[in-house]
């Protein structure tokens, strides 16, 4: 078949396609031509519910014209203008925005350009702060089984997902502690798990394995999503908050996907009430409308690295697109769009419970082992068939068929609509999701 963009012809052979079997999917492409509101369009016109915001990232669903005309009147204004020893006042109003929203106590601000980047820059941070405090050999970092933090050397490092790491290494010194999928205890809740707070502790444990002296920082996903969305179970991370502290070692939250409305909250830090040292953003921050991300920290820290610092460029770090302007028109358009519309808690309301009925009811499809969610995310787990992600995948391309975009991670699939999902979408979802399961299951 030939595929055609703005009515020339494509060929599919140089596009190196990310986190793609590439020979799979030249074979048979999945190829999206257009979207708005809730839906992308196949080249063929066929309609396809997005229960995924793309990749957890199109929080406001798609074309939203206030996004686009903010962006516009931006790009008219000034297009792009560096951020290194000069200013733009756009980048400004919106760090005072964020500090408005974001937990207490974390209020000052870097801008990158995607989630990836925002985890090397809060772990370089953590590496700077505690030199600028004369404890420069505190370069460890601790991770989690499962755990996602994007694709730079640093996230690799910290990240517990074999596959990403295997042709790579993870070059920082790190370690990790286990995750929180415990389905012997915890199969089919609904919500935060009752059990698995103890899990935490093996935070003490590593620390002390390798002197807690040595550890700079513990980074964790509140909600770990693209290791299969697994949830803290209850204390758990109130837990390793005070762990951190009695030795001195900072807290990120990695909240790529849980900021901005999620959960049902502005931030699953504050949906779970722990406030952690720094936190990483990026997808939700523009709805994915401009590639950009963020991290938040504490002015402790921002205090120890350039108030104290004597004179001159106090981090070495940024990027060409921090804070770009059209970034930050994005994501104050966004932040309009989440707060008039009340988003950050609409997960934790009616919708949210939608979800979960829908999710839940699909226990009866053969081969169920789990079902989990909270706020506007969940996955639905099956055993594995003959090889490992099998199912997820034969699964994935099914629900496509059906006209449904879902996320495969291994045998479970997940789903996080758009914030502004509605009842008929949710509906719609789990006719098609039925479907395709009985289809593809046999
Ligand atoms: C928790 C988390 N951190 C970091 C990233 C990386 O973000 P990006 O793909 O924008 O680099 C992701 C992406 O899914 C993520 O889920």
């Amino acid at each position: 078949m030939t595929f055609h963009s703005r009515n020339k012809p494509v060929s599919l052979e140089h596009h190196w396609m990310p986190f793609t079997a590439n020979k799979d999917f030249k074979a048979s492409p999945r190829m999206i031509s257009s979207a708005s509101g809730l839906y992308y369009r196949t080249h063929d016109g066929e309609p396809i519910l997005d229960m995924t915001a793309g990749l957890w990232c199109s929080t406001l669903g798609h074309g939203r014209p206030e996004i686009a005309a903010a962006i516009a009147e931006q790009f008219n204004q000034y297009d792009f203008a560096p951020s290194f020893n000069f200013g733009h006042t756009i980048s400004f109003e919106l760090t005072d925005r964020l500090q408005a929203i974001t937990p207490e106590g974390i209020d000052r601000f870097l801008f990158t350009g995607s989630g990836s980047e925002s985890v090397d820059t809060a772990l370089k941070i953590a590496y700077a702060y505690h030199h600028a405090r004369g404890e420069g050999g505190r370069k460890r970092l601790i991770g989690r089984m499962r755990a996602y933090h994007g694709v730079g050397f640093g996230g690799l490092s910290v990240s517990g997902l074999t596959p990403n790491r295997t042709a790579y290494g993870a070059w920082l010194p790190s370690d990790h502690l286990r995750d929180t999928h415990d389905l012997a205890r915890n199969a089919f809740t609904r919500g935060l798990p009752e059990h698995g707070a103890e899990l935490a502790d093996e935070l003490e444990t590593l620390l002390k394995f390798h002197d807690p002296s040595t550890v700079a920082a513990v980074i964790v996903e509140p909600i770990a999503g693209a290791g299969g969305v697994l949830l803290p179970p209850k204390g758990y991370l109130k837990r390793l908050r005070e762990i951190c502290d009695a030795y001195g070692i900072l807290l990120i939250f990695d909240e790529v996907i849980t900021g901005f409305g999620r959960t049902g909250s502005a931030f699953a830090a504050q949906e779970f009430a722990v406030t952690p040292d720094m936190m990483t953003m990026a997808k939700g921050l523009t709805a994915a409308t401009v590639p950009m991300g963020a991290v938040g920290c504490t002015a402790a820290i921002y205090d120890a690295v350039v108030e104290a610092s004597p004179g001159g460029v106090e981090l070495f770090h940024g990027y060409t697109y921090s804070a770009h302007p059209l970034g930050c028109a994005a994501a104050l358009a966004c932040l309009d769009i989440y707060e008039a519309e009340g988003l950050y808690t609409r997960a934790a309301g009616p919708i949210g419970k939608a979800l979960e009925e829908a999710l839940h009811s699909m226990a009866d499809l053969p081969g169920v082992v789990d079902i989990r969610n909270y706020g506007l995310v969940g996955a639905v787990e099956f055993k594995p068939r003959d090889k490992p992600g099998a199912i997820g995948t034969a699964l994935m391309k099914q629900c496509w068929a059906e006209g449904l975009m879902v996320r495969q991670i291994g045998d479970a699939i997940a789903v996080s609509p758009p914030l502004v999902v509605e009842d008929k979408h949710i509906g719609e979802f789990q006719e098609k999701f039925r479907r395709a399961a009985e289809t593809a299951l046999g």
